[in-house]
């Protein structure tokens, strides 16, 4: 049986995010320049993008560039920028000739005018497809997201309009970039590393963790497909006995 074969769409996870690494090294393998990964890497996220859309998930979130990434030599900074802008230009046609929303999450006013003007854009004209959300991490890191939301928070409440009684989890879910979006399920990360490198680190609290050799620029639907196979091997617990989760399973 094919690996997209063993998925049980039934059993999908609504949220996929992915940390895309290992563009630099794929690109020394080849005997090139990192920004010449950067560029291949495109092909994964488009192939990605299509077979978490086709088989129904209805978020995916790539990282695709840190608030720590702005601290990478100006020529490779620069080419990412140059990239983002070319690849937002170019898949808006294929974005909504498949009817994915284009979202994004990080600090946007960091990046360069150009880009945030298309990225809007992009965003605007996408906004009423509904088959999926492809939401980019851009100069985004969870501890920033999360100092941000506890400004909201102090602001909202010297202002009166919520008390620190009223403070829950839900309270500041709202309050993070990813606001009204679920939790991912899912979170793979690719070149062998095993970090999470502030990466939505509220939203991942029971995300499975999902590692592969993989370089970014090598990775195909199949490799996705193997990632939700696995996913779906796993037992959820939540906190809970195995025996619980058991019990609900045979309820249903
Ligand atoms: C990590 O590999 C990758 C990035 C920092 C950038 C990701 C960008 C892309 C895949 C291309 C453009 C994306 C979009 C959404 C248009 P690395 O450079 O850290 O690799 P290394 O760990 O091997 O050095």
């Amino acid at each position: 049986m094919s690996l997209k074969d063993q998925i049980n769409t039934g059993q999908l996870p609504k949220h996929i995010a992915i940390i895309m690494d290992g563009n630099g090294r794929w690109a020394k393998q080849h005997g090139q320049h990192r920004v010449f990964g950067h560029k291949n890497g495109v092909t994964a996220v488009r192939e990605s993008a299509e077979a978490a859309a086709e088989l129904g998930v209805s978020y995916l979130t790539l990282y695709a560039f840190s608030t720590e990434n702005w601290n990478r030599p100006k020529i490779e900074v620069n080419a990412l920028m140059q990239l983002l802008l070319q690849t937002i230009n170019n898949e808006i046609s294929t974005l909504n000739k498949n009817n994915i929303r284009l979202n994004a999450i990080g600090d946007l006013d960091s990046l360069p005018a150009i880009n945030r003007k298309h990225l809007m854009k992009a965003i605007e004209e996408t906004k009423h497809n509904d088959r999926m959300t492809l939401t980019l991490a851009l100069s985004y890191s969870s501890r920033w997201e999360i100092v941000q939301a506890v400004k909201k928070l102090a602001d909202k409440i010297v202002k009166g309009e919520c008390t620190p009684e009223m403070v829950d989890a839900q309270c500041i879910e709202g309050l993070l970039n990813t606001g009204g979006m679920p939790d991912p399920e899912l979170l793979i990360r690719t070149s062998g590393e095993f970090r999470i490198s502030n990466f939505m680190l509220w939203q991942i609290a029971y995300s499975e963790l999902y590692f592969t050799n993989t370089l970014w620029p090598d990775f195909r639907k199949e490799d996705l497909y193997a990632a939700i196979v696995d996913y779906q091997h796993r037992e959820r617990r939540f906190g809970k006995t195995s025996e619980q989760i058991n019990i609900v399973k045979d309820q249903k």
